[in-house]
């Protein structure tokens, strides 16, 4: 599935060995400019920085630096990946997320900046004891992150029904030497102890089939279908399928006045408001995110 042109895609070089730093990361620049990327100088330097193994703030003390034909050819690799479309991310095998950096790749979602304010919720409505579950947890990122701000740190599980998602939260997890925190899969709540948790966070797949159709390439070719749209989604599901079970399955494992916080679609807001509150549950609310959109459901199991 390639996105650039067939001239592009046989041009053999984008960076010129022996070339300094300075004037590839131009080069690199405007190629990514001339593609319409949205923030090309900020992904060159990202690119250079990974190539180099020096840090994104050190990139400006090495621009007299010349390149050489290995690294020259290893930066061509990346960006013609980059031109292709694939997620920045991916290729440098990391994203920053809410207070870490996590390593991810193929096989798992990128955490995005909006699951930050879930993990502010969630923090925020966090009763102390009590363990805390991570649905969906992909990278694990928002256990991760949980569990980086809480001391002392509970018990916090996450489940996932990927194996490949599953590898790369244990990856991070390894990597960050993050303690009490245990990933298992499986659907849903379904490895989750009845009765034990005082906390829910949950960022299941929400896309319904017709948004998936119209998502940028960077997305849709490479991010996991299974992390974008509910296993279970009929093709004109509104791709709320998950948040309502969620509805159900969330209510055994929370211990009474346990809440549960959701990511959810924008359009989903009214649905997940009547389907839990219809349910049982108690203080259900619907949180925006900074750009004004109908992002999380809170909901509080009944005590
Ligand atoms: C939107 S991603 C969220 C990943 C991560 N929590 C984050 O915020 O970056 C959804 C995740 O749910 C997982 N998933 C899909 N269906 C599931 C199910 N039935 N039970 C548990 N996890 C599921 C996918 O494998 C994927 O990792």
């Amino acid at each position: 599935m390639p996105h650039v042109s067939d001239s592009e895609s046989m041009q053999s070089s984008y960076v010129a060995p022996g070339n300094t730093v300075a004037a590839a990361r131009r080069d690199i620049e405007a190629r990514f400019s001339a593609n319409a990327m949205e923030n090309p100088s900020t992904e060159a330097r990202w690119l250079i920085a990974h190539i180099l193994n020096v840090s994104y703030s050190d990139i400006w003390r090495q621009d007299d630096r010349v390149i050489s034909p290995e690294l020259a050819t290893q930066l061509d690799t990346a960006v013609a990946r980059r031109l292709n479309s694939e997620p920045i991310q991916y290729i440098v095998g990391q994203c920053d997320f809410y207070n870490t950096e996590l390593v991810i790749g193929p096989g798992t979602l990128i955490p995005r900046p909006e699951t930050e304010r879930l993990v502010d919720i969630a923090l925020s409505l966090y009763e102390p004891p009590g363990a805390i579950a991570d649905v969906c947890t992909g990278s694990g990122a928002i256990a991760i992150a949980i569990a980086g701000e809480l001391r002392p740190c509970p018990c916090i599980i996450g489940t996932d029904t990927s194996a490949a998602a599953l590898e790369w939260a244990r990856r991070n997890q390894r990597r960050l030497a993050v303690k009490n925190v245990l990933f298992c899969q499986g659907h849903l709540t379904a490895p989750l102890a009845p009765g034990a948790f005082a906390l829910i966070t949950a960022n299941p797949p929400y896309v319904s089939p017709s948004e998936y159709r119209s998502l940028p390439p960077n997305v849709r070719d490479f991010e996991p279908l299974t992390a974008l749209v509910p296993a279970t989604a009929s093709p004109d599901s509104d791709g709320a399928d998950m948040v309502r079970d969620l509805a159900t399955a969330a209510v055994t494992p929370l211990r009474p006045g346990g809440w549960l916080v959701c990511e959810i679609g924008a359009s989903q807001g009214p649905t997940a408001h009547t389907v839990f509150e219809q349910a049982g549950w108690q203080s259900v609310r619907i949180e925006r995110d900074y750009a004004e959109r109908d992002r999380i459901l809170c909901a509080q199991k009944p005590i």
